[in-house]
Order: C-alpha cells, then sequence, then structure tokens
C-alpha cells in the first residue's frame, strides 16, 4: 500500500480556483440529487479539546474522503494553530487511503470555490463591482473565486483590522487579474454600488443594513456557523432569492437564515442540476448562505489527488 502526503502548497498548486469551482459544482449536484452518503459529524472531546470527524462518499464521481477538524484552545501555548485540519482521501473500489493532505487550505479552497460557484450562477454576467467584508483566510479564497467567474476590476475591502486589510489589498496586487482595492470603513458606503458583496467574517452581529444593496446585487456569506450568529440581516434576506448549500445545516446551524426566518429558494445543486433556475431577472437581489458541506470536502480532495498525480506532487511512502 501507498500513500501520497500532500502540503498546503502541494494542495494549492494542485488545484487552482477553477478547477475547486468545477469540484464543487458536482459536489453540490451529487449533494442535492441524493447522491451523496454525508454523515452527520463524530464528535469527540478530549480533556483538551474537540476533534470532529467528517466523511463523505459521493456516488456518481466516488469522491471519498474524511476531514478531521481538531479545536484545541491550549495550542497557542505549544506554538500551534487553534485550529487544524488534515483530510484523509480513500479509494471507492477498495477503501484503502490514497493520500494524506493539509485540510485548511483545502477548506478555504473548497469554500472559496462554493462562493465562486454562487456567483457563476446568480451574479449579473456584467457584475465587475464587488465588496469583500473580512481579510481573512477565507476572505482571501471568496475574492480570488470571484474573480475567476466574473471581470471584477474594483473591490471595496472592509475589515476593522486595517493591517490585515493592507496585507490583502497588497497581495492581491500581484495577481495577474488585480482589481483596484480600495480600504473603506463605512459598511453603507462598501455595499450600495457594489454588484457582489462577500462576507467572511468572524462577525456575530449583521456587517451592514440590506436596504443598501443595489437592485440586482448577489451576496455571498460563509461566516456565521451557530443559530444565535447573524453576518447578513433579515433586510438583505427578506428582499432576496435565498439559496443555500443545505436546507438542513442551514435550517439547524446559520443564524442569517434562522434569525430572519427566511423563505429557502434552493439549494445550490438544485440550480446546477437544472431543477429550479438561477437568477431570473436583471433586478433580483441574490443571496447565497454557505455553512460548509464534507461531500465539498470529498470532491475537492479528490481532485487534488487526480491533479497531483499528474503533477507528480508531494511525497509518496511505502506503508508495507
Ligand atoms: N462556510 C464554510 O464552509 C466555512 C469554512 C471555513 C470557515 N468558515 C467561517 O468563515 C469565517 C471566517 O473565517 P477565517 O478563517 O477567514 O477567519 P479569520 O480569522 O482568518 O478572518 C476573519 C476576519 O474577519 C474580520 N472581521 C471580524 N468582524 C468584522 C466586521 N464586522 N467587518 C469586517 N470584517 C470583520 C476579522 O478582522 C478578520 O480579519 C469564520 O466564521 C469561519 O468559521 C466558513
Amino acid at each position: 500500500m501507498q500513500i501520497r502526503v500532500l502540503t498546503a502548497d502541494d494542495v494549492r498548486t494542485a488545484l487552482p480556483m477553477d478547477k475547486a469551482i468545477e469540484a464543487v459544482r458536482l459536489a453540490f449536484g451529487q449533494f442535492s440529487s441524493k447522491n451523496a452518503t454525508v454523515p452527520l459529524r463524530t464528535r469527540i472531546q478530549t480533556e483538551k479539546g474537540v476533534t470532529l470527524l467528517m466523511p463523505a462518499h459521493l456516488h456518481h464521481s466516488g469522491d471519498f474522503a474524511v476531514k478531521i477538524v481538531s479545536v484545541y484552545e491550549s495550542n497557542p501555548k505549544l506554538d500551534l494553530p487553534t485550529v487544524t485540519a488534515t483530510v484523509i482521501v480513500l479509494d471507492p473500489d477498495t477503501g484503502m487511503p490514497l493520500a494524506f493532505m493539509d485540510g485548511d487550505s483545502l477548506t478555504a479552497l473548497r469554500t472559496g470555490a462554493a462562493g465562486g460557484l454562487a456567483a457563476d450562477l446568480l451574479a449579473r454576467k456584467e457584475a465587475e463591482t464587488a465588496t469583500l467584508f473580512g481579510a481573512g483566510v477565507q476572505a482571501r479564497s471568496q475574492l480570488i473565486a470571484v474573480m475567476a467567474v466574473r471581470n471584477i476590476k474594483q473591490v471595496n475591502l472592509v475589515d476593522p483590522v486595517f493591517e490585515a486589510a493592507e496585507k490583502l489589498a497588497r497581495e492581491i496586487e500581484s495577481h495577474p487579474l488585480a482589481p483596484e482595492i480600495n480600504i473603506i470603513q463605512d459598511p453603507e458606503a462598501a455595499v450600495k454600488e457594489a454588484d457582489i458583496i462577500m462576507a467572511a467574517t468572524t462577525t456575530k452581529t449583521p456587517l451592514f443594513n440590506g436596504d443598501h444593496l443595489k437592485p440586482g446585487a448577489h451576496v455571498t456569506g460563509v461566516g456565521s456557523y451557530t443559530p444565535e450568529m447573524q453576518e447578513i440581516d433579515k433586510n438583505t434576506v427578506n428582499r432576496s432569492k435565498v439559496v443555500v448549500d443545505s436546507r438542513e445545516s442551514c435550517l439547524a446551524e446559520a443564524g442569517d437564515i434562522i434569525l430572519s426566518n427566511a423563505e429557502i429558494y434552493a439549494e445550490i445543486g438544485e440550480i446546477v442540476n437544472g431543477d429550479k433556475p438561477g437568477r431570473q431577472s436583471e433586478d433580483e437581489v441574490t443571496f447565497f448562505k454557505s455553512v460548509g458541506l464534507a461531500a465539498q470536502d470529498a470532491a475537492a480532495a479528490a481532485m487534488v489527488v487526480k491533479e497531483a498525480e499528474k503533477k507528480d506532487l508531494g511525497k509518496v511512502i511505502g506503508m508495507s
């Protein structure tokens, strides 16, 4: 038995954003047509922290993986990150492990890719102005993904930590499709002319008032993940066509959906599968809420393995 070990850099090299978007498109399609086995995550509480096991198998593509996420608050004292993630990819024909890879880079890629797919299906084709709330790991990935599906010329960047916003702005400058980036403090000014608004923050309270959105805007929110957290306000939700990654998960976990008593129009996989149309008019406001699915991890990780084999990335280790 042999296993390929892939670092964060290997994962990023293996999976450019356009390929990540393709992987999550297939994942959401299979998830919404009930062609995915995605058991509830298993939570193991230890003395020092909690570890979550998140398996998924996609029936048509055969993608099969388990993500392991650990949250250990005392890790920084040991000079280790609080949250760590790794992924094991399995061969669907033999059940044997094929690869072991960094899960943080994979999570950022597949979460960005979900936002990119949503913008592709829901934002107006000519969208060119974007607003990004947050300048952390997920925000970077959301922006790169939206730049992969729309010709973004200008970005308003909002983050209370000015240094974080500056750092992200400098990084994006070196991108071949770099838009103009303006760091803005006022949320209302940031959203009122934007075609696409991305929220990837740790806030517990709404980032902006949805009354200020212009007709035809598209909003993606990936941040809030408990029933009490609300990144996107009720006014946005009430005037939007609301699309989610998973009805069940969003109704259980996403304060954006729960606190606004949102009427969910579709899962994104239903739009991928052609069961429901995406955007239907130039003026409608659309909102995509993601809490993140293990099906996305399985599809993205399996794609990483295929590309890593082609490009000979990582280290292959014999186990027997
Ligand atoms: N939906 C998914 O699949 C998925 C996957 C991974 C992470 N997440 C979630 O995404 C969120 C962001 O994760 P991250 O890893 O990028 O975190 P991070 O800590 O790297 O970055 C968060 C950023 O949000 C900024 N922020 C906080 N309040 C803000 C506000 N009011 N306005 C603007 N910016 C604000 C912070 O200053 C920080 O720069 C978290 O809530 C995380 O749990 C979702």
